[in-house]
């Protein structure tokens, strides 16, 4: 069996730090490396997202907000930290995972190898924060031989609700900005505190040698592992600025070298 089947791997990160580019990578990444993979877009800011890195499409699954009954069964995990259940009986997802089947087509898209969902975004004024769609992200736990990967809003406001607890592996995005070093030691921390295995760093948007030493530098002086970089890339850029999907790109190969690393952390295990 593949090392990280069954694994979830959240990525995190500083604002527009390329914490959803390399989530679209890296699932293309996976599934070529013949993982099913299954991707959950848990930030509930950005009307597009991920979906939208990975479809080229601005139309969405279904909310799983809904599925789990809205705002009116579903709480923030800081005033009800019990478990996400079931919308038919209590049964929890953490501890009986839910299965596909269980779940309406409508919920998801599939691409491939690749199943999306996401958590659900904020519409109106004056709703309510996104704590129920953090529960949904920390307990949405699918059956089967997969990996999950995790995409969530910037900066570590998640931490605050305790949504990596379900999760195997951290992946912090790093551009090179001092600001975005600093965010990568305070998830450093926090993920230490919660008990997290493996934590490590993927250095973003790097230009030139140089600037790898300096966020390789702060990084490392921090005692903050590193599972590789991706170059600038003119392609990536322009999904962004053209709100398309990320096809192939220079940065497959440099996010191959990613995957393997992460395969070692369980290789080893
Ligand atoms: N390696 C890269 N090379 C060039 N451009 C990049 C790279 N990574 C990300 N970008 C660009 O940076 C911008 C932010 O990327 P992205 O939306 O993935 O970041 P994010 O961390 O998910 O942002 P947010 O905090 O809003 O969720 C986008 O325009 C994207 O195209
Ligand atoms: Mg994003």
């Amino acid at each position: 069996m593949k090392p990280l089947i069954g694994k979830r791997i959240l990525v995190c990160g500083k604002g527009g730090s390329g914490k959803s580019s390399i989530v679209a990578l890296l699932a293309q990444v996976f599934q070529s490396n013949d993982y099913p993979v299954l991707l959950i877009d848990g930030d509930a800011s950005n009307p597009g997202g991920l979906i939208r890195l990975m479809t080229g499409d601005t139309i969405s699954p279904q909310p799983l907000i809904e599925y789990f009954g809205g705002r009116e069964k579903v709480m923030c995990p800081v005033d009800d930290p019990s478990p996400l259940t079931r919308t038919d009986d209590s049964r929890s997802l953490v501890d009986e995972h839910i299965r596909l089947s269980e779940i309406p087509p409508e919920y998801y898209i599939r691409k491939n190898n690749i199943i999306l969902f996401q958590v659900g975004k904020i519409q109106k004024a004056y709703e309510g924060c996104d704590g129920p769609m953090s529960k949904i992200t920390r307990d949405f736990i699918v059956e089967g031989n997969h990996l999950t990967l995790i995409d969530v809003e910037a900066g570590i406001e998640h931490f605050g609700r305790g949504i990596e607890k379900n999760v195997d592996v951290v992946l912090i995005v790093v551009n090179p900005v001092f600001e975005s070093f600093e965010v990568a030691r305070r998830v450093h921390e926090l993920s230490k505190s919660m008990g997290i295995k493996h934590t490590l760093t993927i250095l973003n948007a790097v230009r030139d040698p140089d600037t790898e030493q300096i966020m390789k530098r702060n990084l490392s002086a921090n005692g903050i592992d590193i599972a590789g970089s991706v170059s600038y890339d003119e392609e990536i850029f322009k999904s962004g600025i053209e709100g398309k999907e990320i096809g192939y790109c220079n940065a497959f190969d440099e996010i191959g070298y990613i995957v393997t690393k992460l395969e070692t952390l369980y290789n080893h295990d």
